[in-house]
């Protein structure tokens, strides 16, 4: 997300709600920070009762990169290869009262080169120098050298040993480091978590998160992907704890040393990644299943929730071991629900550890959580494979790993339940919203080199992710799924315990495709695939029929939004395999490619049976990831005949035109009169996908609509396609999760746009629930219910009572949500609490109101309120953030709400104010900009607004 420009922000939402998103990590290596810097944080998410379009991010968000200075010759963050590491023996030692760690490391490595100094990794150990011992692996009574000086490169993570004898080249070493190192409370390493028991009591716990970099803080290490080894770890932990790892305890036993301790060895490990490892030491309990392979640990009273992760995982990992033709290498697997945890899940081979509410079933759960908890659990059981047992040579490949996760979580998820549309759904969030992040300019390739810590944590966004699980799916309707799993066998056959490079993958592919015949003559699988993982972007297929020839002409160039500044890139190309279907032979199962873009020639001509009042439709289903714009004609003739029988074409189709229909018209490459009207199916539907589509589309268009003339309108269009569906899935009860899931949405579109019912049914709930706290609101609309319950016509009250409730809640997930709630309440209402808030008496501290402020930017239709606050009191404002200075509180938020001004009256008006309240003031140069980009911003209305009103006021 770091990379990505604000302006697409907007439709991405790429994340969820914080609240929603789990804990928050706690402390940070970042330097204090003012609480107004929040405010440059904003993701410009809308906010989560918006129907978020997309599932909580299942990695962390990607730390901001800082630019290399060095890097081009060489380097600097990767560990030079003259030694490899063959075997660790890693002893731990737990301290709950100073939450710190003892280490003792013994490590065997081969030299290939000759060298006289030791060069691994190791961050926040404290080494001792003393206890250094290093032997000749023939000798192992003889110290083979004395340490001459020790190092730790803190920009690096270097721990350099220079011995006073050389190694050489041939010989095996075998030296032991002693070391403590911390708990921390970081989320990364080997770090500390708590839960609370029933009567208040405070456990904790110690576990680890290694992906990328985090082992190098347990122990000191080969911290790259590459240099695989083989793990014995053994932990000492009290009589009230117990450990777990990547592989089954083979002994246990009183602590020689300190009887007060258990000592616990694990089996040794296959060869390993150090960022697979994981340990946990804690007092879980655990529930097994007959055959005693398959645990899941929790905190005891989670255990009974873990029915559903117990029963998806075992039927994932046994769909997958047939998917690859190869099975499961360990002896065991575990499933760890972990209370503080930064990711949503990692897939460490053989203890796989989640949020605990992506394992564990918990009365709040609402249908979108259930979903991404079973895709989750087929997401890391998927990694076991891809990732564990073969190996990223590093994290410019991160998609190697993450691509085919997120291709699996939905493939093999949709075999344990096909009733949940799980291949539909990923062509929204991995497809769609890919697209959405690729289409910019900066965009990187799916591979791209990184180098530091900061960096390769760059590498965990959409593109690996959601990029790459589509462009796999493309791969498996291109080669046809018996090919793609025949070559995923070779693949895995051939490299496993080892590391690969995309090459690898695309020549064991590429042997079964070309056995197969199922590729053009005289191109490789890897020439095809490379033009997708080498170059950033996503293609636009222009499809142009002659309707008195019967063809249609078929070329490509890149897809952007507006003009890139290097003109170029518009022509880069790809080999783009094509299906076609058409009205005259409607075929939506047998999609392998009909023709081929190639990226040597300017454009290929197909011939169409179809008559010219018959559509011809390019690339069904969406299978490949490209988006397709035809003449205005055949336009016309898909979008009357979806309007008129809708299930004439699968929900993926429907939830394809949709996006590409409106993603052309914002790009200006397809009229807006032709892309609206493709609003109109969804009149009737009731398929969770193109929902999901209209979402990301509705949510943008309010916020370019919000403030405007013609936004009474929109909302009354709004409620129009939102009618049926409303009163089909209602507002509460709780029938099936695909009905949940749908209800999500609708009811929250439907009372975003006003529908009296829907505001009314939130009135009353939230009322009732204000009344009695105890009755639980339904999980699916619960925000929807404390966000618009404060629209109806018990506003006042609600709005008092969610108020007081807030100021009194003590718990900070609650005290979030409640705060998200608030910044929908009725202008008056709004303005009221802004002041409050930052009056001399004000009872919540800074962070909080500038979280309101964040909560409210994410309303589009709550930004003039805001605004005017920001204006009104200013000097306010700033007093309570003891600031006056060029970036006060006030003029900070200013620039936010200038930023999302949708039209010239407001943008002159705002500007007059400024030149008014502001001339010769600190804040003034700054403002001006942010009006000079607003202006810019403004082109879109310039192009489009009056179709957009025009076609709105005709159709509501
Ligand atoms: C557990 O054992 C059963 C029966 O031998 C086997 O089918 C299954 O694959 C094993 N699962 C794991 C995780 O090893
Ligand atoms: C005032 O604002 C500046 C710039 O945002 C910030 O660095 C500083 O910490 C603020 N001062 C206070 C007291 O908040």
């Amino acid at each position: 997300m770091a990379r990505c420009g604000p302006a697409l922000l907007l439709l991405l939402a790429a994340l969820a709600a914080p609240a929603l998103a789990g804990p928050v990590p706690r402390g940070s290596s970042a330097a204090p920070r003012s609480p107004l810097d929040l405010l440059d944080d904003r993701t410009r998410e809308l906010a989560p009762d918006m129907a978020d379009p997309l599932p909580p991010p299942r990695r962390r968000a990607p730390k901001k990169a800082p630019r290399l200075v060095d890097g081009a010759n060489g380097d600097p963050y990767r560990l030079p290869s003259s030694l490899i590491p063959l075997l660790y023996q890693v002893e731990l030692t737990p301290n709950f009262d100073t939450f710190t760690f003892d280490g003792n490391a013994l490590i065997i490595v081969n030299c290939v080169e000759d060298t006289d100094t030791i060069v691994l990794h190791a961050k926040e150990l404290t080494i001792d120098k003393d206890a250094f011992v290093i032997v000749d692996d023939r000798m192992t009574y003889f110290a083979f050298a004395q340490l001459k000086s020790m190092t730790l490169d803190k920009t690096h993570d270097f721990l350099s040993l220079k011995l006073d004898t050389m190694m050489t080249k041939g010989n095996r070493y075998r030296f032991v480091l002693q070391y403590t190192g911390i708990l921390n409370d970081n989320l990364d390493g080997f770090y500390r978590s708590s839960y609370k028991t029933a009567d208040g009591e405070t456990r904790w716990l110690a576990t680890t998160q290694f992906e990328e970099t985090g082992a190098r803080r347990a122990f000191p290490c080969w911290d790259e992907p590459s240099f695989k080894a083989r793990f014995y770890i053994i932990i000492n932990h009290d009589k009230n704890r117990n450990a777990v790892s990547n592989m089954p305890i083979v002994q246990s036993a009183p602590n020689q040393k300190d009887p007060t301790l258990i000592q616990v060895q694990f089996d040794g490990t296959l060869p390993i990644s150090t960022y697979l490892i994981a340990f946990i030491v804690s007092d879980f309990g655990s529930v097994t299943n007959c055959e005693g392979n398959f645990t899941l640990y929790a905190r005891k009273e989670l255990l009974d929730g873990g029915h559903f992760s117990q029963v998806i995982g075992q039927k994932a990992l046994q769909l997958l071991a047939e998917y690859n033709g190869i099975d499961y290498m360990l002896p065991k697997e575990d499933q760890a629900a972990i209370p503080d945890f930064a990711a949503g899940a990692m897939e460490n081979w053989g203890l796989v550890t989640y949020r605990e509410e992506y394992l564990i079933e918990q009365d709040s759960q609402n249908a979108r959580i259930a979903e991404y908890m079973m895709t989750t659990i087929c997401h890391e059981l998927g990694h076991q494979w891809t990732g564990d047992l073969v190996t990223l040579d590093w994290w410019s490949h991160t998609w190697l790993n993450e691509g085919f996760a997120d291709y699996f979580e939905n493939y093999i998820c949709n075999l344990i339940k096909p009733e949940w549309h799980l291949r539909d759904k990923g062509v929204v969030y991995d497809h769609q919203q890919a697209m959405e992040y690729d289409v910019l300019e900066t965009q990187v390739a799916m591979s791209s080199p990184v180098s530091s810590p900061a960096e390769d944590s760059s590498k965990f966004d959409r593109i690996s992710y959601s990029k790459g699980g589509a462009v796999i799916r493309m791969w498996e309707y291109m080669l046809g799924v018996d090919v793609l799993k025949a070559g995923m066998h070779r693949y895995l056959s051939i490299h496993m315990f080892k590391n690969t490079r995309p090459e690898d993958l695309f020549n064991a592919i590429g042997f079964e495709a070309q056995k197969a015949k199922v590729l053009p003559d005289g191109v490789t699988f890897g020439d095809i695939a490379s033009t997708w993982t080498e170059q950033p972007g996503v293609p636009v297929v222009s499809a142009v029929r002659d309707y008195d020839k019967k063809t249609i002409t078929l070329s490509q160039k890149r897809f952007f939004y507006a003009p890139p500044n290097r003109a170029s890139l518009v022509n880069q190309r790809w080999f783009i395999p094509v299906t076609m279907t058409q009205q005259a032979s409607a075929n939506w199962d047998s999609l392998k490619p009909s023709t081929w873009l190639w990226p040597s020639k300017e454009q290929t001509v197909a011939s169409v049976s179809s008559s010219s009042s018959e559509w011809v439709l390019v690339n069904p289903k969406e299978i490949g990831y490209y988006r397709v714009n035809y003449d205005v004609q055949n336009w016309k003739l898909l979008l009357a005949a979806l309007t008129k029988k809708p299930s004439d074409f699968p929900p993926a189709t429907r939830s394809q035109l949709l996006n590409d229909a409106l993603a052309l018209a914002r790009g200006n490459q397809l009229d807006y009169s032709v892309a609206l009207p493709f609003l109109n199916f969804l009149k009737t539907e009731r398929q969770v996908a193109p929902w999901q589509t209209a979402t990301a589309s509705l949510n943008w268009m309010r916020t370019k609509l919000a403030g405007t003339d013609v936004w009474d309108k929109f909302l009354t269009l709004v409620r129009q396609l939102t009618q049926n569906a409303y009163e089909a899935v209602g507002y509460g009860g709780a029938p099936d999760h695909e009905t949940r899931y749908l209800r999500y949405y609708v009811v929250s579109h439907a009372c975003n746009a006003g529908n009296q019912d829907c505001i009314s049914q939130a009135n009353n709930l939230l009322k009732s629930w204000l009344a009695d706290k105890s009755t639980k609101l339904d999980a699916d609309t619960s925000l929807v219910t404390m966000c618009h319950g404060l629209r109806g016509d018990d506003a006042a009250t609600n709005f008092a009572g969610l108020k007081a409730a807030w100021l009194a809640e003590k718990d900070t997930k609650t005290r979030t949500i409640l705060l998200q709630s608030l910044a929908c309440a009725k202008a008056a209402h709004l303005d009221s609490l802004l002041k409050e808030t930052v009056s001399s008496s004000s009872k919540v501290d800074q962070d909080e109101v500038v979280n309101l402020w964040k909560e409210v930017l994410n309303r589009p239709e709550q930004i003039p309120t805001l605004f005017k606050f920001a204006q009104d009191n200013s000097q306010l404002i700033d007093s309570f953030f003891k600031n006056s200075s060029t970036n006060s509180g006030a003029v900070k938020l200013m620039l936010n709400c200038i930023e999302q001004i949708t039209s010239t009256d407001a943008l002159n008006d705002a500007r007059r104010w400024v030149e008014y309240n502001y001339k010769n003031q600190a804040g003034y140069d700054v403002l001006q900009s942010a009006f000079l980009d607003a202006y810019v911003s403004l082109d879109w209305y310039r192009r489009n607004y009056k179709t957009v009103a025009d076609w709105i006021s005709s159709n509501v």
